[in-house]
């Protein structure tokens, strides 16, 4: 994979996202990544939590042709292989039920449809008790940006696609609890982004 289809800021935050997870992913968990993009996320976590198994997608069939390429020299024997989901899919196609499901920088760069469409798949595919769904990005917090940084960037992401744009977090927090998720924890990580953790 060349330099320019790595994401620069994957490569900024997965070490703190790796910090908050390594307390979170028990031993032996299966382990769904939506939305894996260049799959840099999967293959830090891979290699630092090895008892764990790890099923990365993307959400068409280009970009599950690139996350392949990716994934092809990094032979670690827990990264599955890499499957077509987009969100909105009523069937999640996978051969097991998960136990975690991770999403990192994706529902504001997604229409907002995206987010219930997560917690509903999310709800279908992993085992009755104790699954968590992990989502990391930036949130709007009591009606307003967290940070100005965070507005700027709501702005731009609304330019380039008016569907877009950073999420109320207690929206988020509705649409999970239509599904039947409770907010367990949420983390501050650098640059204002959250790391925040739904469970069964
Ligand atoms: C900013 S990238 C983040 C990629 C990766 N998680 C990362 O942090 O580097 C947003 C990702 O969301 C994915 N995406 C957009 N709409 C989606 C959908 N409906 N279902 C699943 N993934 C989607 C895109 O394919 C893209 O990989």
């Amino acid at each position: 994979m060349s330099a320019e289809t790595l994401s620069a800021a994957a490569e900024r935050n997965k070490a703190p996202i790796l910090e908050v997870l390594l307390h979170l992913i028990p031993p032996h968990a299966e382990v769904l990544e939506i939305a894996s993009g260049a799959g840099q996320h999967v293959q830090h976590m891979a290699s630092a939590l090895p008892s764990v198994h790890w099923q990365p997608s993307e959400y068409d069939a280009s970009g599950v042709a690139h996350l392949a390429l990716a994934l092809e020299n990094s032979a670690l024997p827990n990264i599955r292989t890499p499957v077509c989901i987009d969100v909105h899919d009523t069937h999640w196609s996978l051969v097991r039920p998960v136990d975690v499901v991770v999403c990192i920088n994706m529902i504001h760069i997604a229409p907002a449809s995206a987010t219930p469409a997560l917690f509903a798949g999310a709800r279908r595919v992993l085992q009755a008790a104790g699954g968590s769904v992990v989502l990391y990005g930036p949130f709007r917090e009591g009606g307003v940006h967290t940070a100005p940084s965070n507005e700027a960037f709501d702005q731009s992401l609304r330019m380039r696609n008016a569907a877009w744009g950073v999420r109320d977090l207690e929206w988020v927090d509705e649409c999970a609890a239509s599904c039947g998720f409770k907010r367990n924890a949420l983390h501050r990580l650098p640059a204002n982004n959250c790391l925040i953790v739904w469970g069964l």
